[in-house]
């Protein structure tokens, strides 16, 4: 029998994708050392925005809820998301914090650090990937899939293995859109192999378009070391095909997923009404659910969607979806067809829908898109439309280097600002990463102890 690998998501990108990263640690510690039984080759449980999520709404400490997961699930691996020069948030940080946070990654406990870069840009993986390596765990180097007049297969096949040799130890396809479709999936594979890329590929896509879970046996046929599921009713929609349902289909066609279908069952009897308890709160919207199949026609992520539809909604313009709609391949296409993920998803979404409301095509350009023309992200896949360049930088000439070069080491001066405030270099860490929800959490957390020690105080007396 083949073997394939099964990474299990509902920590991490099934939760983030149906519930906006809504699941604090209370809801899913109870069930870890069952998931820990179930043959998983890993757990997706950290980075993308988990991190930011527990800082801003759960009032959770991140490095704490690593170490807990990592108590609980001992024999089997841990797997973070992390966007390179990005780590965990939203712009570039310096190359002492890249290093600094993933030999913290680590060092609590992650096995597997996947590592993209929005633009594909290796440039901005290499810092992360090289301290993965020095720090003795797994870098997983990743090609963000997209479709354009100018990414191709022979672009990708270089990518995989320029990936391969920078010592990532494995690769992945990441089709953040679910656009990806079974026989593209198959077709990538097969020419990554034939190119001469070694190193085991995992697959990562999303069921938004109802094409995920073809996309995922054409996969495992093509010859891919694993694809990434979750379990039942945190699957489907704008999150991973169905653990159960693949591993069922898979294992007919005779492949190996490790896994055991009774502790599959336990694991989603569990979070059965966990989902139905967020269902009812309203944060878990079951129209995320439905197939999306517009997807592929404006070949925007299922997420971008619903973030275009809530901000219309705000303006009171949600009269004007379909000019935005047809404004954001546009604007991809000014700005060199960058891959629509975050970052970039956010920019490009945000600029569509200025031009449309402003009545003028950048009229007003936004912080971001003119830091992207400066060339603060990377360099672009296509070229960028030279007027637009001219707009923003009028004679200057864009950034051609690595733009982290140019930040100045970040860990000390944090330090130093936070003080006592600070319990340890991991605080610093999330500091620098998110400043201001990192300052809320760190108040909040005095304020839970002193409420605790009044309590002691009075118990003690009584
Ligand atoms: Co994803």
């Amino acid at each position: 029998m083949k073997k394939l690998d099964i990474t299990e998501t509902v920590l991490r990108d099934a939760n983030q994708s149906l519930m906006a990263t809504r699941l604090p640690i209370t809801d899913f510690e109870d069930i870890l050392d069952t998931m820990d039984q179930a043959g998983y080759h890993s757990v997706e449980c950290w980075g993308g925005a988990t991190f930011d999520s527990c800082l801003r709404y759960l009032g959770e400490d991140p490095w704490e809820r690593l170490c807990t997961i990592k108590s609980h699930l001992k024999h089997t691996k841990l797997q973070m998301l992390l966007r390179g020069q990005n780590l965990l948030g939203y712009h570039h940080y310096s190359d002492d914090t890249v290093r600094r946070f993933v030999r913290a990654s680590v060092e609590n406990g992650m096995d597997i650090i996947r590592i993209f870069d929005a633009l594909n840009d290796l440039r901005n993986i290499r810092t992360a990937v090289d301290e993965c390596l020095k720090a003795g765990a797994e870098a997983q180097g990743t090609i963000c899939y997209t479709l354009s007049p100018i990414h191709n297969l022979e672009a990708y096949v270089a990518l995989g293995k320029e990936i391969e040799s920078m010592g990532c130890q494995s690769l992945c396809i990441k089709d953040m859109a679910g656009i990806m479709s079974p026989q593209e999936c198959y077709d990538l594979i097969t020419a990554l192999k034939k190119g001469g890329v070694k190193i085991p590929i995992y697959v990562h896509t999303h069921a938004t378009t109802g094409l995920g879970y073809m996309t995922l046996l054409k996969a495992a046929e093509a010859g891919a070391a694993g694809i990434d599921t979750a379990t039942s009713c945190f699957s489907g929609g704008t999150s991973q095909p169905t653990t159960e349902s693949m591993v069922y289909a898979l294992s007919q066609m005779g492949f190996d997923c490790g896994v055991k279908y009774d502790v599959l069952k336990k694991v989603n009897d569990f979070f059965v009404p966990v989902q139905k308890k967020f269902v009812e709160k309203g944060t878990f919207d079951p129209y995320v659910l439905s197939v999306k199949a517009d997807a592929l026609t404006y070949q925007i992520p299922g997420g971008m969607l619903s973030n275009l539809v809530a901000q219309l909604k705000a303006q009171n313009a949600i009269d004007r979806l379909d000019e935005v709609l047809a404004e954001t391949p546009k604007v991809r296409a000014d700005l060199g067809y960058p891959p629509l993920v975050t970052p970039m998803s956010q920019m490009v979404g945000v600029q569509a829908t200025v031009n449309v409301l402003l009545g003028e095509r950048y009229k007003n350009i936004g912080k971001e898109v003119k830091a992207y023309i400066r060339g603060e992200y990377g360099t672009p896949p296509g070229k960028i439309d030279p007027e637009l360049v001219k707009k923003v930088l009028g004679d200057e000439s864009p950034i051609t280097g690595r733009y982290a070069e140019t930040l100045a080491p970040e860990f000390e001066q944090a330090k130093k600002e936070l003080g006592s405030r600070a319990q340890s270099d991991l605080d610093v860490l999330s500091y620098i990463a998110f400043p201001q929800q990192a300052e809320q959490f760190f108040e909040q957390r005095e304020l839970k102890k002193a409420v605790k020690a009044t309590y002691t105080i009075k118990e003690v007396r009584e």
